[in-house]
């Protein structure tokens, strides 16, 4: 047995999706547990390249089952695009897709209200991708949410939609002074994304406890990162849901029990889109990373991803609230040409050293990183597939990284590619 929540450890964007593929091959059921469309795994299969919004990104393995969980907030009309794109494609989806009777949908006042809060905000903006996430997920815990299966029932989706309708309509024309949504117009888009939904639509809680029973291999794909988590995040500048390693149990219906590893994925770097704070990013002076080359925009809204210093204050807050056993280091081979590399391994604030993550942001915004600096290696790692092989500052470097954040380090990745692996130890058995 060895069922895996794999976790992003900084802002999202730590390369999830391409470890997720590396893994695949290796598990029966991939399932995604919280987030939405606003997460973009990108996965590379030779020359091609896929990005994965809201479908699990095991769907690339034709053997692999896919679940979308009852913690996901799905926008029909995305998730029917990525079908349409992963099929065109020649992937096979209908056998291998299964959605949760219980996750949430988005409706289109969801997206109208998460841009139209963020223009009320101006500056204070979250930088969200407009996905509509917050407000779907406001509504779950507001006890108005429409699940998947009231999609199926015309009746029920027909009042529940118009008692929304009426409070969100208000909303729309007396705060934020746009036009008001029709009803009919969404009940019938709606009642039709149930019809081609419907297939798909399952109770998967009990699908994933059966197959754990049966022995079972099940990876849990976790979207966004740690310090986005809607708890334990860099808050209010966080995503709607719980990215932390307890979201995989609620979101899905698998007890913690049945979990046997979290894998942490981390970049040897630190990005992160959107606004909030930021202790080691870089000022333009040292920012070295080529956003082109290194994939440093975002997969989901195309904006410029902000990069900094690897920080091991963050990191070390992500292995504890997560209870990560095991990381999986990725883009390396950014760094190669380095001449030094800094390491944050403390903050200080008002004179004072402090290495436990703030949760009062006011604090984190005053905070400065105590560097630590190793020797860069000077060498292009893409093409190493051996840990031995590795330059030895480049070890120097994951040693340490390993050391401050107390965690083994038995996955490294040089590129996007799946070749580009470094297994240090085989995680699953
Ligand atoms: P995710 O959201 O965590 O799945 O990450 P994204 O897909 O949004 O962003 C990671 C980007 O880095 C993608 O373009 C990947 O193809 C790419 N990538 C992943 N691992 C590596 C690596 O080890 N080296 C390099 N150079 N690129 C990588
Ligand atoms: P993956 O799974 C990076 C960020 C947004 C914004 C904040 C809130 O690809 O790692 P939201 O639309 O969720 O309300 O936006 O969260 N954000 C992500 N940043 N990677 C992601 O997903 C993200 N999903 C949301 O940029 O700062
Ligand atoms: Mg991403």
């Amino acid at each position: 047995m060895s069922n895996i929540v794999l976790v992003g450890a900084q802002w999202g964007d730590e390369g999830k999706g391409k470890i997720i593929d590396i893994l695949t091959d290796r598990v029966d059921f991939v399932v995604r547990s919280q987030g939405g469309a606003n997460a973009g795994h990108t996965v590379r299969i030779g020359e091609e390249e896929f990005v994965l919004h809201l479908i699990p990104s095991g769907i690339l393995r034709v053997k692999t089952k896919c679940i979308i969980g009852n913690g996901v907030v799905i926008e029909p009309h995305t998730l029917f695009e990525e079908i349409e794109n992963l099929v065109s494609r020649g992937i096979a989806i209908d056998d291998n897709l299964y959605i949760s009777e219980a996750a949430n949908i988005i409706l289109p006042y969801h997206k109208v209200l998460d841009v139209q809060r963020e223009k009320f905000k101006g500056e204070k903006k979250i930088g969200t991708t407009g996905r509509g996430i917050s407000p779907a997920y406001r509504d779950k815990v507001g006890y108005s949410g429409i699940r998947t299966i009231d999609l199926l029932n015309p009746e029920v989706f027909r009042q529940k939609l118009h008692m929304n309708l009426m409070e969100k309509n208000l909303l729309l024309t007396r705060i934020y002074e746009v036009e008001p949504l029709d009803e009919d117009e969404i009940f019938d888009e709606y009642i039709e994304y149930g019809g081609r939904m419907k297939k798909y639509i399952r109770n998967t809680s009990k699908i994933l406890n059966e197959a754990v029973a049966d022995g079972k291999r099940v990876l849990f794909e976790g979207a966004q990162g740690t310090l986005l988590d809607v708890d334990f995040g860099t808050y209010p500048f966080v995503t709607a849901s719980s990215t932390t390693a307890g979201g995989a149990c609620t979101g899905t219906g698998v007890g913690p029990s049945h979990i046997d590893k979290v894998l942490g994925v981390m970049k040897a770097y630190t990005t992160r889109v959107g606004s909030g704070p930021f202790p080691t990013e870089f000022t333009p002076e040292v920012d070295f990373v080529d956003r082109k080359r290194d994939r440093e925009y975002g997969a989901t809204t195309g904006r410029e991803r902000r990069c900094g210093w690897f920080d091991a204050v963050i990191v070390n807050h992500a292995v504890r609230v997560n209870g990560i056993d095991t990381i999986a280091l990725t883009k390396l081979d950014v760094l190669d040409n380095c001449d030094k590399i800094k390491i944050c391994v403390a903050y200080e604030y008002e004179g004072n050293k402090i290495t436990d993550f703030p949760f009062d942001m006011s604090v984190l915004e005053k905070c400065t990183p105590v560097y630590e600096e190793m020797e860069g290696w000077k060498r292009e790692t893409k093409n190493i597939l051996k840990y031995k092989d590795l330059p030895k500052q480049a070890g120097n470097y994951i040693q340490r990284l390993s050391e401050l954040i107390d965690t083994p380090i038995d996955i490294i990745s040089v590129g996007s590619k799946r070749s580009q692996t470094i297994f240090a130890k085989e995680i699953i058995k």
